[in-house]
């Protein structure tokens, strides 16, 4: 590392964050109070960005801009009031939960997104920080759907681009207006077919929704990239769009020792087909965002799926593969989902 004319040595893990090397010179510079910025083949190194990304090798070169800190006289008082939490400490929880948050921002899946067909940026909202889940959490979520293999397999076959995926505002100007119009609330939308999608994660509690319906939300936005509005082509995608999702997670082996989500899971290829048919005739029932027509067309939808279905079954005898029938208890808590979220008023995605 270089500071105006003076060089030091640092150690730090290739995990470590832009902040916490700006850290580490404090203390090999011996400035405490001074705040570093450092540049890294001419470029500024992002605070959040981890050194190994950043291109940060073993034995690299970097140079150092310190800004002697006139600010930590008035940090310094604040600190003294026992009320307030020292910017110090906060700063240090910041950095912490960032790195935490970056870590697990590798895929849990331990897949990539396809290079072409992908969301280009994830964005949170800044207004939740202070919030729990942070704004990390929030953008944590969104790679964690991108990166859904069902959600890449849909992307690649449909030649899907986004250019930003990002947080929807519960307080945003169009969704109030939605809400107000269609008296529900509105989940998410697609701006200019795929420049945009944003998708409302968090319930009325601040908790994120659940990930199934995430999904189902975001590949009915990702709808929205072929099809404006909700007639019988919209549908007619939607369904194809639901089953290469369920289809792709068929039989597919976990290796992966993280945590996955919550998604949903079908148990064979007729399987797949009963749950996209179950999804439309739920739209088509209990959707009250939508109107009459947009409702026929939905369950013509549902009609052509399940027809498609049993032309499947009937040509095709799946001997290997045959599915239980849900069991009564399956039902009853299906019904009492679809009940609880009529119940909810939630409105399915515009
Ligand atoms: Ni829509």
């Amino acid at each position: 590392m270089q500071y105006q004319t003076r060089k030091a040595d640092v150690t730090i893990p290739s995990t470590a964050t832009g902040a916490d090397l700006c850290a580490a010179l404090q203390v090999a510079f011996n400035e405490p109070t001074t705040i570093f910025k450092c540049l890294v083949k001419g470029k500024k190194l992002v605070n959040e960005e981890l050194l190994e990304t950043a291109g940060v090798k073993d034995g690299a070169k970097v140079m150092a801009i310190g800004t002697p800190s006139a600010v930590a006289a008035s940090t310094a008082v604040k600190k003294a009031d026992p009320l307030v939490k020292g910017f110090e400490k906060e700063d240090e929880d910041l950095a912490k939960q960032k790195r935490a948050t970056e870590q697990a921002l590798a895929s849990p899946w331990g897949t990539e997104q396809n290079a072409e067909y992908r969301f280009a940026r994830f964005g949170s909202l800044k207004r939740f920080e202070g919030q729990i889940p942070h704004p990390f959490a929030a953008k944590q979520l969104l790679t964690i759907l991108a990166t859904d293999p069902g959600v890449i397999a849909v992307m690649v076959a449909r030649s899907l681009v986004v250019g930003l995926l990002e947080e929807m505002d519960p307080d945003d100007r169009y969704a109030a207006i939605q809400a107000k119009e269609r008296g529900g609330c509105l989940l998410g939308y697609n701006q200019n077919a795929g420049q945009t999608i944003y998708l409302r994660l968090r319930q009325d509690s601040g908790a994120f929704r659940p990930y199934e319906e995430l999904i189902d939300t975001l590949l009915h936005e990702l709808t929205h990239n072929l099809v404006g509005p909700h007639d019988i082509n919209f549908w007619r995608n939607f369904s194809r769009l639901k089953s290469l999702y369920l289809n792709a997670h068929l039989g597919r082996r976990i290796s992966t020792s993280r945590a996955l989500p919550d998604y949903e899971r079908a148990k064979d290829v007729k399987d797949c087909e009963r749950l996209v048919v179950e999804k439309l005739q739920y739209e088509a029932q209990s959707n009250g965002a939508l109107t009459p027509d947009e409702r026929s067309a939905v369950a013509q939808a549902a009609r052509e799926t399940s027809l498609l279905m049993q032309t499947i079954s009937a040509t095709k005898p799946v001997v290997a593969q045959t599915t239980p029938a849900r069991s009564g208890d399956e039902k009853a808590e299906l019904r009492a989902k679809m009940a609880e979220a009529a119940a909810k008023r939630l409105k399915p995605p515009s």
